[in-house]
């Protein structure tokens, strides 16, 4: 009688001891996320049909994901792997950015200045450009 009594409490007591690893584990992953955007949460926002607080116009509504095809922005169908290239001494994640938060700092070849909406850095958040530049940093 005695012994099945303290063998249940030994099963709690694992249970227990269970449930805390799960719960610390759930906690390392959100600190292990914080420094970086999430491309994921960038992708849904890459294809919404507006953005931000002001309802501006999202980022598909302009730019094609297919290979050469012009909406009204270039095709960003590998962006990531001429990002990098685009301006002497600036990183792919850098370019990408800037045409995002600065997009006249830079006029692809063959597009007008002020085609690009112009005012995602105040429309969104800083987290939701990290989110659309680390998206756009998987375009290879
Ligand atoms: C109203 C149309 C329009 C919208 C909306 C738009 N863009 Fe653009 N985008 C352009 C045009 C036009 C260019 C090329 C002219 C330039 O360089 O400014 C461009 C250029 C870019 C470039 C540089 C591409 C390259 O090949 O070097 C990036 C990156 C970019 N846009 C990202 C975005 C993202 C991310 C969004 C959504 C948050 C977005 N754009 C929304 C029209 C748009």
């Amino acid at each position: 009688m005695m012994k099945s009594k303290s063998i249940q409490l030994f099963g709690i007591a694992l249970l227990l001891v269970w449930l805390a690893a799960c719960g610390g584990t759930k906690g390392n992953d959100a600190t292990s996320q914080e420094s970086a955007g999430d491309a994921a949460e960038g992708k849904s926002l890459f294809y919404q049909a507006t953005i931000g607080d002001g309802d501006a116009p999202g980022c598909v509504t302009c730019h094609s994901l297919e290979l050469d095809v012009v909406i009204v922005g270039p095709s960003q169908a590998g962006l990531a792997t001429r990002a990098g290239t685009r301006v002497p001494n600036q990183s792919a994640e850098e370019y990408i950015r800037n045409s995002i938060i600065e997009p006249n700092a830079y006029i692809v070849d063959g597009f007008a200045e002020g085609g690009m909406y112009q005012n995602y850095a105040t429309d969104l958040s800083a987290e939701q450009i990290d989110d659309l530049v680390a998206f756009a940093l998987t375009l290879k």
